[in-house]
């Protein structure tokens, strides 16, 4: 294992490690702290995953001899953003809430376990270390992304798909600077 891929799972590693501490902040608030809270993951959720969709999957997939694991991850991805779609309808004090939270915080946290420990893992021989590089900066826009002005609902993302849409489009703009 090089140095750049080495970072590559620890930069991702990260990353689904403050996934779960934001959906341990939604399980421990209530009321208006809660609905914070859960806005606070969404955010991050959404732009996490849309660099992983604009650059990580992709370049795994580029590398041949697919195993399927990119695409079941982003099928995993899609079926997360339904359910965090059916959550936003919900009152966050309510039970049901409660309950179909704890079900989506476990299908994340799984997903996150097979990126890490079977779709990294059956790409990281075949990957050159630059695909390693260009990964770890592209989540390393993550952050900025989930905090960015358009991911709000006052510049129209006040749900999960348009912060999602938002975040690529978000992505895109700072990968073109950055990169290409
Ligand atoms: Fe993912
Ligand atoms: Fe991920």
């Amino acid at each position: 294992m090089t140095p750049q891929k080495k970072l590559l799972g620890e930069e991702l590693e990260a990353q689904h490690q403050r996934i779960e501490t934001m959906a341990q902040m939604v399980r421990d608030a209530s009321g208006e702290e809660r609905e914070q809270a859960f806005l606070a993951l969404r955010r991050y959720l959404a732009a996490h995953e849309a660099v992983e969709q604009s650059v990580m999957h992709p370049t795994f997939r580029a590398l041949g001899r697919d195993d399927g694991a990119a695409d079941a991850r982003v099928g995993e991805e899609d079926a997360a953003a339904e359910a965090v779609a059916a959550l936003e309808e919900l009152d966050v004090d309510g039970d049901e809430f409660t309950r179909d939270f704890e079900a989506f915080a476990q299908d994340v946290h799984d997903h996150a376990e097979r990126e890490e420990h079977d779709e990294l893992p059956s790409f990281a021989s075949r990957m050159s270390d630059e695909d390693a590089d260009e990964i770890v900066a592209a989540l390393r826009q993550v952050e900025s992304i989930a905090g960015a002005e358009a991911l709000s609902a006052g510049a129209g993302a006040a749900r999960f798909a348009d912060m999602l849409e938002a975040a690529r489009a978000e992505f895109d703009q700072r990968w073109d600077a950055v990169s290409h």
